[in-house]
């Protein structure tokens, strides 16, 4: 794929030295900033509240993301992936908080269509994922009307995972189908890996403990930029 953009997953970053961490990535030549927003809150819903977590982790939320937009100037860009039940809730917040993107998991909504149209309406790019047990029938019907499709290469939860390379066939189907989307791939890509998602067709490279644990991040960005638009 020609121009593929790397977006740093700062998951496994000195979260303490949240702000330094993105300026660090940014410095290195990150194209964007992959954030990830794990809950691990229930949501209370007509009376009831749902316990079902979408992950076993909790990150951070939208105030974290009002700080780092603070911090960092409007140029740098967010995509948020959502890894939260009912991702509804948090439209609004991360839109004035400063995301730009919202990247939410198909698995979790019971109206696409609508959440689409919310994102949308609050100004942000929209995002849609697939974890690795839901194939991309599912996510076809969508696909065109989204910014990004997202096929996850681990379980979503913990960075620093395996890569799941037996996904890179959704992803292929994705390119051929939808020729212009721009697709993701999350989850275990590094140097030894991000030559199989850009062979498939992703255009899209988060990394996160492949560029976290470099002494020097400038030139792991810098190799996975250029493995990948070959
Ligand atoms: C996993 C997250 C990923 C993760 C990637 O649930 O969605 O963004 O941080 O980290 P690595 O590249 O270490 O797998
Ligand atoms: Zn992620």
């Amino acid at each position: 794929a020609s121009g593929c953009k790397i977006g740093p997953s700062i998951l496994n970053s000195d979260l303490a030295n949240l702000g330094a961490e993105c300026l660090r990535m940014l410095d290195s030549g990150a194209d964007y900033l992959h954030l990830d927003v794990m809950d691990g809150h229930p949501a209370l819903q007509g009376g009831q509240f749902f316990c079902k977590h979408f992950v076993p982790n909790i990150t951070f939320g939208h105030p974290v993301v009002e700080s780092l937009r603070k911090q960092l100037g409007q140029d740098p860009f967010f995509d948020m992936h959502m890894m939260v039940s009912r991702p509804e809730q948090w439209v609004k917040p991360m839109a004035v908080a400063g995301a730009n993107q919202y990247t939410f998991h198909l698995e979790a909504t019971e109206n696409p269509g609508a959440l689409i149209k919310d994102i949308r309406e609050n100004g942000m790019k929209v995002g849609l994922a697939i974890k690795p047990g839901t194939t991309v029938e599912y996510l076809a019907p969508w696909a065109n009307q989204i910014d990004m499709a997202l096929v996850m290469t681990v379980e979503p939860g913990f960075g620093g995972q395996k890569f799941m390379e037996d996904m890179m066939p959704k992803v292929h189907w994705l390119r051929t189908q939808f020729p212009t989307l721009d697709i993701e791939v999350d989850g275990g890509v590094g140097p030894d890996t991000v030559q199989k998602c850009a062979e498939a067709g992703a255009n899209m490279i988060v990394s996160g403990s492949a560029i976290m644990r470099s002494d020097d991040p400038r030139s792991v960005i810098n190799l996975l930029r250029n493995v990948c638009s070959e």
